[in-house]
C-alpha cells in the first residue's frame, strides 16, 4: 500500500491511487524491472495520472501508431509497443556491453526512458482534439503540440528525471536538433526500428479505423 498522491496537470487536480498505479504495471510489466523504487514509482505515478488527464482509461485504448495519422498496427495495442521498444532497447544495450568492457548506460534510465517516451501520446492521441485540430488547424495548429513535447511537459511535472524527460521530448524528430543521450539514442532506434519492421512485415493495417470514425464511434468518442 503506497499513500495516495495529489497532483496537477493542465489545471486538472488528481489523486494517484493504488488502484490506478496496479492497472499502469499490468498493462507496462517492464516497469518493474526498474531497480531503484524511487524512479519505479515515479514512472507508474506518471503513466497513472496521464491516463487520468486523458479520455483513456487504459494505455491499450490509445490508436496503436507512431502518429495520429499514421496507419495502425493489425494486431496489438500502444502498451504492446511501448513493451516491445523497452526490451529491444534493453537488449541491445546488454549486447553492446557484453561485447565492450567500458561500454557503460544506465539501465534505470533506459528503462524509463522507453516506457515514458511515448506518454505525450495522451495529448496528440486524444480522438477529441484530433478533431478540434481537423475541424479548424489555424485555430491551435494540427497536432497543437505533438507527443514529444507534450511528453516533456508530463514528465517535467510529475518529477521523472532529466534523462528520461529528455528521452520523451528528444526521441523523434526533434531530437535532430539537439545530442541525444546514449540511452535516448538508443531508445530512437529501437522505436524506429519497431515501426519500421512492423511495416516491413506487414503489422501495419491497410485501412484506419480510427481516423475513419468506426472504432471512435464504438468507444463514444468523436474524432
Ligand atoms: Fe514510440
Amino acid at each position: 500500500m503506497t499513500e495516495p498522491r495529489m497532483v496537477e496537470l493542465i489545471g486538472k487536480h488528481i489523486t494517484i491511487t493504488d488502484t490506478m498505479r496496479a492497472g499502469v504495471v499490468a498493462e507496462l510489466p517492464e516497469i518493474e524491472w526498474i531497480s531503484d523504487p524511487t524512479l519505479r514509482q515515479n514512472v507508474t505515478d506518471a503513466w497513472a495520472a496521464a491516463l487520468a488527464i486523458s479520455p483513456f482509461s487504459r494505455i491499450s485504448e490509445m490508436k496503436p501508431s507512431g502518429n495520429y495519422d499514421t496507419r495502425p498496427l493489425r494486431h496489438g495495442t500502444q502498451a504492446d509497443h511501448f513493451r516491445s521498444v523497452t526490451r529491444m532497447a534493453v537488449q541491445i544495450a546488454e549486447e553492446m556491453a557484453a561485447l565492450f568492457p567500458d561500454f557503460r548506460y544506465d539501465r534505470d534510465l533506459l528503462i524509463g526512458g522507453c516506457l515514458c517516451h511515448d506518454i505525450g501520446k495522451i495529448w496528440e492521441f486524444d480522438p477529441e482534439n484530433v478533431r478540434r485540430w481537423n475541424a479548424d488547424p489555424r485555430a491551435n495548429g494540427r497536432p497543437s503540440i505533438r507527443h514529444p513535447a507534450f511528453g516533456l511537459y508530463i514528465c517535467l511535472a510529475m518529477g521523472l528525471p532529466e534523462g528520461i524527460a529528455h528521452c520523451a521530448t528528444a526521441h523523434s524528430g526533434e531530437g535532430e536538433l539537439v545530442q541525444r543521450s546514449l540511452e535516448n539514442t538508443i531508445l530512437h532506434q529501437a522505436d524506429y526500428t519497431f515501426w519500421r519492421v512492423a511495416d516491413a512485415g506487414g503489422q501495419l493495417a491497410e485501412s484506419d479505423p480510427w481516423l475513419d470514425g468506426e472504432l471512435a464511434a464504438k468507444s463514444g468518442a468523436k474524432i
